[in-house]
């Protein structure tokens, strides 16, 4: 996006900026309740800008949701992704995570992973659509609900999937975010 707002439907999709974090935050309280991110966590995602990528949706001056992707330089993963109840269903997660596939073939990225809840089946039919594998599950990755969480790759250059899986149960989650991507 480049800081250009892209617009089609009511919702104009735009990049994040740190005034956005409170109305970003009423969501996710909303949304994901006792395994929300804190305002920290945004904070902490925001001043990554080389590598993490995060937009809003806004309609009028409400934002209505919100996702963001990490890219390393051979991995990105999807981060979060959310929209306020009233307006899930409309087409909107649709395109904001087509904004951030999209960001990730910018930047030459082999695959984009992510973790989803296990009992989050809208999600992952979204994903589906999209292209998106199952490679794993990461036991109790939720807390404190203990739910294991579904990891999923989007192959972009014919990599075999399993080595990412391979590789995310050896990384050290400590002082990281859930993520809900
Ligand atoms: C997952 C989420 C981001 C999808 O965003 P969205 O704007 O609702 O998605 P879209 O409108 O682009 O459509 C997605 C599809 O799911 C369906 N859908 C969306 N919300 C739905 C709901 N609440 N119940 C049933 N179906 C739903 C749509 O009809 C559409 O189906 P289709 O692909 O067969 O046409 C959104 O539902 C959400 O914020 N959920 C709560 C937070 C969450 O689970 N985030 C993802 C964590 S991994």
């Amino acid at each position: 996006m480049n800081g250009t707002a892209s617009k089609s439907g009511a919702a104009t999709l735009r990049p994040m900026r740190w005034w956005d974090v409170d109305g970003v935050m009423d969501l996710e309280r909303d949304l994901f309740g006792d395994e929300c991110w804190t305002i920290a966590m945004f904070w902490s995602e925001l001043a990554e800008p080389d590598t993490r990528y995060y937009l809003v949706a806004e309609e009028g001056a409400e934002i209505v949701g919100y996702a963001g992707l990490c890219a390393y330089p051979e991995e990105s993963f999807v981060q979060t992704i959310a929209v306020k109840r009233d307006r899930q269903g409309s087409g909107i997660g649709g395109r904001m995570l087509t904004v951030l596939i999209d960001e990730a073939r910018r930047r030459d990225e082999p695959m984009v992973g992510l973790e989803v809840r296990a009992d989050n089946l809208v999600a992952q039919r979204i994903y589906h659509r999209f292209g998106f594998e199952q490679v794993g599950v990461r036991k109790g990755y939720y807390q404190p609900s203990g739910t294991d969480a579904v990891l999923m790759v989007l192959n972009l250059k014919g990599v075999d999937p399993s080595l990412w899986a391979g590789h995310q149960d050896t990384v050290d989650d400590a002082g990281q975010p859930a993520s809900h991507g």
